[in-house]
């Protein structure tokens, strides 16, 4: 009984990266599209996102340099990557992208990318944050 639960919880990383069907995640096949529907119309030029912080998210370059404080992607780590932490919901509310707190929802903005959406970009930062 035991057993069969450690083996259990020793496999269901396995499975589910199986069931997602996810081998290496792609930046021109899988993230760029994201961010071209998501992110694109804020941190593309002369958005409000690219203005406030400069964060261009144009190409791989821009995105990988980050914003006027710095990067905001640690290859090969997810947690420690304030991208992942911002669009997957971990962080305060008023600073969650694309932004989608009370106050933005109010004003029509969207909200909060899938729960597949934000796995992916977190697979992508883990897997070396590649221009592939
Ligand atoms: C509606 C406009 C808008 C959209 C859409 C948007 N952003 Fe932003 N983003 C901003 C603004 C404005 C800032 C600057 C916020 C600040 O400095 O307080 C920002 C800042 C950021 C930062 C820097 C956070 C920090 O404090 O270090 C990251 C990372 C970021 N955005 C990622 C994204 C990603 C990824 C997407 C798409 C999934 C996205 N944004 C979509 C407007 C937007």
């Amino acid at each position: 009984m035991k057993t069969t639960l450690r083996l259990l919880l020793l496999l269901s990383p396995v499975m589910l990266l199986n069931a997602c069907g996810q081998g290496d995640v792609s930046f021109s096949g899988d993230i760029q599209p994201i961010i071209a529907k998501n992110c694109i119309s804020c941190h593309g030029e002369a958005g409000e996102g690219a203005m406030a912080n400069a964060y261009l998210m144009t190409d791989y370059n821009g995105v990988m340099k980050g914003t006027t404080y710095g990067p905001v992607i640690v290859s090969g780590s997810r947690m420690s990557s304030s991208l992942y932490l911002v669009t997957a919901g971990k962080t305060a509310p008023q600073i969650r992208m694309p932004p989608h707190n009370d106050e933005s929802l109010a004003e029509g903005r969207g909200p909060m990318l899938s729960a597949a959406t934000i796995e992916t970009i977190g697979l992508w930062i883990d897997q070396g944050a590649k221009n592939n």
